[in-house]
């Protein structure tokens, strides 16, 4: 085997929970409610659940196994499946990607740093809703706060990274997804019994398609992409360190259903919580740094919690990020012959370099993150689907499937999925929102 001077996972649930720990992060708690808000509720919820069934796990099936396949970084593994063709080209825009989205999602969990640390200190704890708003909007107006916080973020990130795939990652995974989970449960308790409940349940619950629009279609899309951190090639990265061969369906199904699990439980939290409060479902960006801190004061013990829940979700952004590090650094390691720890310092020191100017100019943000959701991750995942669906003979993709004979309809039904269903379905909902298609 030569997997094992690249190091990998001790073994399937290894696996399973590393992938996991990618998926559920900023985008789950962050991400999700917010673009929630700002689409249309259940109209955008629909759209998603769909696009992660349909498009998500199939291709998060589609990614590990060119991974295990090769055991190979992303841009190594298409040389190696399509030697002297331009397909590992596919890989690099993944590498590319890597540095796009690591870049504002160092920022963005920075801020996640900055609230654990005035919980902790009670910085937060006395302030009124009006107050939080005010102190979320004074934090992304300091450039030099944001990117000292930024900076210890990708450190530990990069610490994590330059020491290797199992062990760490793993390990922690292990105890402290659960108790993100255990936590979420909790503040559930507190939302569902606010006086905003029902209005929350039911902007969650009623799909109003006529804010939606082809765009929040494309939203949709891009968020599944994220949250299941699909499309740039770091499931290839985390599949190349599986080295049994069984199959892929239990584990894609259950990795996605963690995911969107945490997702929709972080979405019955917060939007009890915005009408109770009287805040503004699509207020954007900010939304969980103005209601979270507020559900705590009116909890007993709340700083203590507060700080608990902050870390926790702090925790599941690195889990996140180290992924997305991963992929670049085993690109530089297996192409490039650098080494681990150099690599990713290096890797980590310029993208918290590109990062700067997300923290400096919230527009930039924004912009990067638009480009990576609407952009890189669907048309990355559009071009595994076709390589896996269309360059991969029958006996190959079988082969690589894995799994035992007897599960053949799914195997038929996934290839259908890669071969017409996603890429189909990502080419008109991109065409669409272009106003391309008569949008
Ligand atoms: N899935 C991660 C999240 O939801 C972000 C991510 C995207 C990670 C792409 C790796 C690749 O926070």
């Amino acid at each position: 085997m030569g997997g094992s001077s690249r190091g990998s996972w001790t073994g399937h649930v290894g696996f399973v929970l590393a992938a996991a720990g990618s998926a559920i992060g900023l985008g789950n708690i962050w991400m999700f409610p917010y673009r929630t808000g700002q689409n249309g509720g259940a109209a955008f919820v629909l759209v998603y659940l769909a696009a992660v069934i349909a498009v998500g796990v199939p291709l998060l099936m589609a990614e590990v196994l060119i991974g295990r396949t090769t055991r190979r970084n992303p841009v190594g593994a298409f040389r190696e499946l399509r030697p002297g063709s331009p397909w590992l080209l596919v890989g690099a825009l993944g590498v590319i990607t890597g540095f796009v989205i690591l870049s504002y999602y160092g920022v963005v969990a920075g801020w996640v740093a900055d609230y654990t640390w005035r919980m902790a200190t009670g910085g937060l704890a006395t302030l009124e809703t009006a107050g939080m708003q005010e102190s979320f909007e004074a934090l992304v107006g300091d450039p030099v706060r944001q990117v000292a916080w930024q900076a210890g973020f990708m450190v530990a990130t990069i610490l994590v990274v330059s020491r290797g795939v199992e062990g760490g990652i793993e390990l922690a995974s292990k105890v402290l997804m659960p108790l993100l989970f255990a936590f979420i449960l909790v503040l559930l308790g507190y939302s569902l019994t606010s006086a905003g409940a029902k209005q929350g349940l039911e902007f969650l619950f009623s799909p109003r398609f006529g804010e939606l629009g082809w765009d929040g279609v494309l939203a949709a899309l891009g968020q599944a992409f994220f949250s299941l951190s699909l499309g740039m090639g770091a499931m290839i990265t985390y599949g190349s360190y599986l080295e049994d061969d069984r199959g892929l369906i239990g584990p894609a199904f259950m990795i996605a259903g963690m995911d969107t699990l945490l997702a929709i439980l972080a979405g019955l939290v917060i939007f009890p919580l915005v009408f109770s409060f009287g805040l503004e479902p699509g207020a954007g960006p900010g939304l969980i740094f103005v209601t979270l801190p507020k559900v705590f004061t009116l909890m007993p013990g709340s700083a203590f919690l507060a700080t608990l829940f902050f870390a926790l979700v702090l925790f599941a952004a690195l889990t996140s990020a180290i992924s997305l590090l991963e992929v670049v650094v085993a690109f530089l390691v297996d192409e490039g012959g650098v080494g681990r720890s150099a690599a990713s310092w290096g890797a980590g020191g310029i993208i918290f370099a590109l990062g700067i100017p997300s923290a400096v100019f919230p527009g930039f943000l924004d912009g990067a993150d638009a480009i990576a959701n609407k952009y890189l991750l669907p048309g990355g995942g559009l071009l595994i689907a076709l390589f896996v669906g269309w360059f991969f003979s029958r006996e190959d993709a079988a082969r690589a499937y894995g799994g035992q004979s007897g599960d053949d309809s799914g195997f038929e039904l996934w290839r259908f999925c890669v071969r017409f269903f996603a890429p189909v379905a990502v080419v008109v909902i991109m065409l669409k929102s272009l106003g391309l298609l008569g949008g």
